[in-house]
């Protein structure tokens, strides 16, 4: 399928879009506040301090950091509503009424996003929760640890929401702004399943990882039935305004469907194309069509250590 790329701030790249050009939005964006700057960027790098944390060592492999969101201020969680109100509002000319917009959050900024998304004009129509072993949160009270052995200050994390926004339709129902946009609602697994909003998911494999040194890239298992979901009747343009390791764009391909992606950064631009090939090529046999764990081994088995191999369910 098509694809083109941009390297670009999509905030004013999205001005120059003529109105109704894309068909759905599915991202990952930062928050709008802090983790992307060139000064966490930096902490990132080395290793140490500011927002991002660096997960525990489990079973002797390496984790890639995380961002750690309980450490803003009231006021940069008030950016957070603010940056998506702007995003949304950026967005809604370029997007065909009742395209569906999908955002990666996390459950202590989704009310954020959501009030912010609401504000520019999109419908809040709940969130997929992708499930998987995550490490955030479950920890006893700092440094009162063995004074409190059976405390957890937030619950440990297992899910990651990825919070679903329609633009309105502009026809008088649904069949008719299928009709007219080919969008307004989402593409069922089959005749029999509706798309469902919990998911079974893994950590993103090593083998994915591999292709590029992108801090939060999303797994293909994942983003393949997100996007899938997207295009209900298998037409259309979906939009990834942050496009990051380029993995939104490769499931795109790898199921078909076109794309646009936009990523500020000049390093990860410049990792896009090699990327976006290697994903895209990756799993031949998973096209998003089902729920269940991937199971390709000419791809999984030969690539990937024991750790994604389980990640994928496959032991
Ligand atoms: C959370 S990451 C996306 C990771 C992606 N989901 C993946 O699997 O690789 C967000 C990306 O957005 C980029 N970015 C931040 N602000 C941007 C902007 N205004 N326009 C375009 N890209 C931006 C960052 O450089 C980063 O690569």
């Amino acid at each position: 399928m098509a694809f083109t790329i941009h390297n670009r701030d999509c905030f004013n790249w999205l001005k120059e879009q003529a109105p109704n050009s894309f068909h759905a939005v599915l991202t990952d964006p930062p928050f709008g506040v802090v983790e992307f700057t060139p000064e966490e960027v930096a902490k990132l790098r080395a290793g140490r301090g500011g927002v991002w944390r660096i997960p525990p060592r489990i079973g002797g492999s390496e984790r890639a950091p995380l961002p750690r969101f309980t450490t803003l201020t009231t006021e940069q969680r008030e950016h957070v509503r603010t940056y998506f109100r702007s995003f949304g509002s950026a967005l809604e000319p370029a997007l065909v009424p009742g395209a569906h917009v999908m955002i990666a959050g996390t459950p202590m900024l989704q009310f954020l996003v959501q009030d912010g998304m609401a504000a520019a004009g999109f419908e809040v129509r709940g969130a997929v929760m992708r499930l998987y072993r995550g490490f955030r949160g479950g920890d006893r009270p700092k440094l009162a640890e063995e004074e409190f052995p059976e405390v957890c200050v937030t619950p440990r994390g297992n899910y990651e929401p990825w919070m679903i926004f329609r633009k309105p339709i502009s026809e008088r129902t649904v069949a008719e702004n299928l009709r007219k946009w080919g969008v307004g609602a989402l593409r069922r697994i089959n005749a029999d399943s509706p798309f469902p909003d919990v998911i079974q998911s893994g950590k993103t494999p090593a083998s994915e990882e591999a292709v590029g040194d992108h801090p939060t890239q999303k797994p293909q298992h994942i983003l393949r039935i997100l996007a899938r979901s997207l295009l209900p009747l298998g037409k259309g343009v979906i939009l990834e305004p942050f496009a990051g390791s380029g993995s939104t764009v490769a499931a795109c391909e790898a199921i078909g469907y076109d794309s646009v992606g936009v990523e500020l950064d000049a390093h990860h631009y410049g990792n896009l194309r090699k990327n976006i090939d290697l994903l895209k090529s990756m799993y031949p046999n998973f096209k998003g069509e089902s729920l269940e764990p991937i199971t390709d081994g000419s791809t999984t088995k030969a690539r990937v250590g024991k750790r994604a191999v389980s990640q994928l369910g496959l032991i």
